[in-house]
């Protein structure tokens, strides 16, 4: 398995200095930036479009940014992400009515592909479509909001996508996403996680690099 990769959620950045806050977080040792885009429609919040993903490139941001869809519909949007820097794509599978287009479509546009799961969505559209994904999206809450508590259930579910994607033999990161921190972060590993989405537990603290040192210490416990 590849490297644990650690996301911050620039949702809890401090959008008036944003630039900023990526720069310090990936100064702290984040992976990857974890962006995350809520149309008031699929979930109950509003917040950044490609025009702020393109802003963050031009501002010199070179680590991966791993846009996360909660908008419906989906297809119309991702162009535009592929065009403003976008690296890897994920969306819901209940916004596209058909999700082996999408996900081809984010191929097609150069850009690595994803399904993300809400904590009730069933794991069958997985089923035919493993080998276009590069990311497997667990949500660990009901997505719209940072702040949120782990729901539990969640680790059963990464034990069960953990299995399928190693079975599969294919490259897929696993990410989980919604009330991560250093206290659950080596469960939620054992669990089957690689890629870990912190919003409030790493932007919620003074220091960054302290937060996620000590997250990779739990991890390596
Ligand atoms: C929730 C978002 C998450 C959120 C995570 O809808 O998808 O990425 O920002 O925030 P925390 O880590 O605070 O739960
Ligand atoms: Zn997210």
């Amino acid at each position: 398995m590849a490297d644990n990769l650690i996301a911050p959620s620039i949702l809890s950045a401090d959008f008036a200095r944003l630039g900023e806050e990526v720069d310090n977080v990936l100064k702290a040792g984040a992976d990857i930036v974890h962006f995350d885009v809520m149309d008031n429609h699929f979930v109950p919040n509003l917040t950044i479009g490609p025009l702020v993903c393109e802003a963050l490139r031009k501002h010199g941001v070179t680590a991966p940014i791993d846009v996360h869809l909660m908008v419906n519909p989906v297809d119309r949007i991702i162009p535009d992400f592929a065009k403003a820097g976008a690296t890897y794509i994920t969306f819901h599978p209940e916004a596209s009515l058909h999700i082996d287009r999408t996900l081809q479509m984010i191929k097609d546009l150069g850009c690595k592909a994803g399904l993300t799961f809400n904590p009730a969505t069933p794991l069958h559209y997985l089923d035919h479509v493993m080998d276009k994904l590069d990311m497997i999206l667990l949500m660990s809450v009901n997505p719209g909001f940072g702040g949120q508590s782990f729901i539990p259930s969640t680790l059963d579910k990464l034990r069960l996508v953990r299995k399928r994607i190693d079975e599969s033999g294919f490259n897929i990161r696993l990410e989980v996403d919604g009330g991560v921190n250093a206290a659950n972060i080596r469960e939620i590993k054992a669990a089957g996680a690689d890629t870990f989405v912190a919003g409030s537990a790493i932007f919620g603290k003074p220091d960054y690099k302290a937060v996620i040192d000590e997250m990779r210490a739990e991890m390596a416990k």
